[in-house]
């Protein structure tokens, strides 16, 4: 066993788990953190993305102990003092889920989206980066949509502080 130590939604936790143990078990076995889904543990479906040290990973691709030391964002940690993140209320405004399966690992792929690319995000970018993110039940078009929407918000909040 090895004792894993991270940053995990702005709480420093530690745990002993195998070598290994991949990060989406220790996230979600571990720690009980279960929004983090598994859809195939094989890198394919996006279900597991999370935010390590601010980009997005698919944590079924990580072993835990590599992760050792890195600050985590999960789903849970994504909304502040009880009101939804701008890409959590732009997926229920536009109906950007069906199950809700696939939807932790499109919202956390998608804040990510939005930060890297700011103002410049458009349609085709959303569908070629979502390539890695698989829902079996909106078609996707209502996930580019609500993720757009997120970004066009988001981007006029940033402009408003400046
Ligand atoms: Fe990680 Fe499917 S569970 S990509
Ligand atoms: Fe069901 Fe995407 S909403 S898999």
């Amino acid at each position: 066993m090895t004792k894993v130590t991270l940053t995990v939604n702005g709480r420093t936790v530690s745990g002993d788990c195998e070598d290994r143990t991949l990060l989406v078990q220790f996230i979600r076995e571990n720690l009980a953190l279960t929004g983090t889904h598994v859809g195939c543990d094989t890198t394919q479906c996006g279900a597991c993305v999370v935010h390590m040290d601010g980009k997005s990973v698919k944590s079924c691709s990580i072993l835990a102990v590599q992760a050792s030391g890195s600050t985590i964002t999960t789903i849970e940690g994504l909304a502040g003092s009880g009101e939804l993140h701008p890409v959590q209320a732009a997926f229920k405004e536009h109906h950007g889920l069906q199950c809700g399966f696939c939807t932790p690992g499109m919202v956390m792929a998608a804040v990510d989206m939005i930060d890297r690319h700011g103002g410049n995000l458009d349609e085709a970018t959303v569908r070629r980066e979502l390539e890695g993110n698989i829902c079996r039940c909106t078609g996707y078009h209502n996930i580019v949509k609500a993720i757009l929407a997120a970004n066009a918000e988001m981007s006029n909040s940033r402009q408003a502080a400046e």
